[in-house]
């Protein structure tokens, strides 16, 4: 007995899975011979209906069936799993397409792409039959970059099944006897089938059928209308034959299809027409658990094969707009970029700082070193004059000389420094000299001008005294009280106060100009000084 496989359903507690897990069990999809663990994932609130499942499952006691593990996380579900039927996601109801499911179930197959790439064995394969399936099958392609390409497959094995379905049902023949049908591109409304190199019984399909116009008319739009078909008369999408479509994609995929062509939406590579990024579905023939594509001659189908294949390619650029996806994932990512974009300038900055302060501390080292050798060096020389000279026969007298023409410099320079001060000092009382004689003289003249003022004030008051003694005459006559001589009325005596006071007032003044013009003279002088003095030194600096 051969060792048991890891199989993973996902969904499994769904429509399809509810058909599917019996037949895994028997042996329909891996070999009669082959054990299976079935790995269950569902989402959380499914659980207890999984638990039934398996229930059932147990109760069905197939030889096969090794193991059962329910859960609700993809890493317990992908723990070294070999191979995966990809059905967990939301079915379409009436009045849909395919594509509108696109937003609501890419984000499953992205955590579940992200966990096979994290656990799941590199020779793990998986066969994705929840919808839009062909770009659900990319998405986790993508998210599960170490497991090779070609292990991702999207199921068209329905759309295969209903072509063989309906020619046999046309042709009143069983299925078997229909071969070499295909469908190309997309499963949806786009998908290709294809019949132009399919036989019955050995015979052309067109030959036996006869019927040109429901080729290309009816037959073509029921195959690609079936899905909805389906939902409109049951309700609900396809079940039964889904799951027996992922039942016989895997079993020809891994245990070979006998020369047969199934369908089987693989990564692009260039064939047909198709570049590669999308997964499209085209011809194949399987041996060994591997999948090879078989070239038919549909050039006359071109257009409508690359039309499903643009479709595809548009399904692929709407699901790299991570946003449509995951918004807050979107807003983080972008948050990221803007913080990784800050901290590289930052780095930069940084970075051009501490070349400019290593270039800076360089030149100052350079600087410093310059300076020291240089300073080093004078004091060398010095030190090697003075070697020499000692070491001279002449070194003496000429130590002698230099130390005698040294002291002589400096007396030199005493006696100069000596003789400007007394020089300053003689300037200094010369002015102090003129400016004292001529206060003196000021004084003299104000004294003088004093004692001539008082004088005639004097006068003044005696020539005022006879007038009032004549007046007095006058009155005594008139018979009025005479005056005395010494003593002077009211108002002459405020008239002689007011005078005194005019002439002490002139004095202040005259003694108030006179400060104001020493002090002029002596800021003059002071000014001059400086003059000189500024001369002095800069003809100093000039020496
Ligand atoms: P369903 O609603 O009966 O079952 C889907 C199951 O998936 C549910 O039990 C649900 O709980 C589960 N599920 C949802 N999110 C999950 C997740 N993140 N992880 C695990 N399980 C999750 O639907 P169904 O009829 O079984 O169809 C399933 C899918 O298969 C649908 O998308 C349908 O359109 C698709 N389908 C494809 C084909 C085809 O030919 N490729 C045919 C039929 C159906
Ligand atoms: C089908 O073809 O039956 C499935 O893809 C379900 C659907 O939505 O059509």
């Amino acid at each position: 007995m051969k060792d048991p496989v890891r199989v993973v359903v996902t969904g499994a507690a769904g429509q399809i899975g509810y058909s599917i897990l019996p037949r895994i069990s028997k042996g329909d999809a891996f070999g009669p011979d082959q054990p299976v663990i079935l790995m269950l994932l569902e989402i959380t609130p499914a659980l207890t209906a999984l638990k039934g499942v398996e229930m059932e499952l147990i109760d069905c006691a197939f030889p096969l069936l090794h193991g059962i593990v329910c859960t609700d996380d993809p890493m317990v579900a992908f723990k070294d799993a070999d191979y995966a039927f990809l059905v967990g996601a939301f079915p379409r109801k009436a009045g849909m397409v395919r594509a509108d499911l696109l937003a609501k179930n890419a984000g499953i197959f992205k955590v579940q792409g992200a966990a096979i790439e994290k656990v799941a064995k590199k020779t793990f394969k998986a066969l994705v039959v929840g919808n839009p399936a062909n770009t659900n099958c990319l998405i986790l392609a993508e998210h599960a970059p170490s497991i090779p390409r070609k292990n991702f497959c999207a199921m068209t094995r329905l759309d295969h099944n209903r072509t063989i379905g309906q020619l046999a049902t046309r042709a009143g023949c069983t299925p078997s006897d229909v071969e070499g049908v295909c469908v190309f591109g997309n499963h949806s409304a786009s998908m290709v089938p294809f019949i132009e190199a399919a036989t019955i019984k050995g015979k052309p399909v067109r030959e036996v059928i006869g019927d040109d116009e429901w080729i290309a008319g009816e037959f073509i739009k029921t195959i690609k209308t079936r899905g909805g078909a389906i939902i409109k008369a049951r309700g609900l999408s396809s079940a039964c034959s889904a799951a027996n479509a992922a039942i016989d994609c895997m079993h020809d995929w891994i245990c070979g299809s006998d020369g047969k062509i199934v369908s089987m939406a693989i990564m692009s590579s260039g064939k047909y027409g198709v570049p590669e990024g999308v997964f499209y579905s085209v011809p194949c023939k399987c041996k060994d658990g591997e999948w090879e594509v078989v070239e038919l001659d549909a050039s006359k189908q071109a257009d409508a094969l690359k039309a499903t294949a643009d479709e595809l390619f548009d399904e692929r650029k709407t699901r790299l707009s991570d946003y449509i996806f995951d918004p807050m994932i979107a807003d983080a990512r972008r948050e990221f970029h803007v913080l990784k974009a800050r901290m590289e300038t930052s780095k930069i900055i940084s970075k051009s700082f501490a070349e400019r302060m290593e270039i800076r501390k360089n030149i100052v080292t350079k600087q410093r070193k310059e300076f020291w050798e240089k300073s080093h060096h004078k004091d060398e020389m010095k030190k090697k004059w003075k070697r020499k000279m000692e070491k001279s026969p002449f070194a003496v007298d000429l130590v002698a000389d230099q130390e005698r023409l040294d002291e002589e410099m400096k007396f030199q320079k005493l006696m100069e420094k000596r003789k400007k001060r007394a020089e300053t000092m003689r300037k200094k009382s010369l002015e102090q000299r003129i400016v004292r004689e001529t206060a003196q003289k000021h004084a003299q003249d104000l004294i003088r001008k004093r004692q001539r003022r008082e004088r005639e004030r004097a006068h003044k008051n005696a020539a005022l005294k006879r007038s009032k003694s004549a007046g007095s005459v006058a009155r005594r006559k008139r018979g009025s009280r005479p005056p005395t001589a010494d003593v002077l009325s009211p108002y002459h005596q405020l008239e002689e106060r007011r005078q005194a006071m005019r002439a002490h007032m002139e004095d202040l003044h005259e003694l108030a100009r006179q400060k104001l013009q020493l002090q002029e003279l002596k800021r003059r002088r002071m000014m001059e000084e400086q003059h000189k003095q500024h001369d002095y030194s800069g003809s100093y600096r000039k020496f």
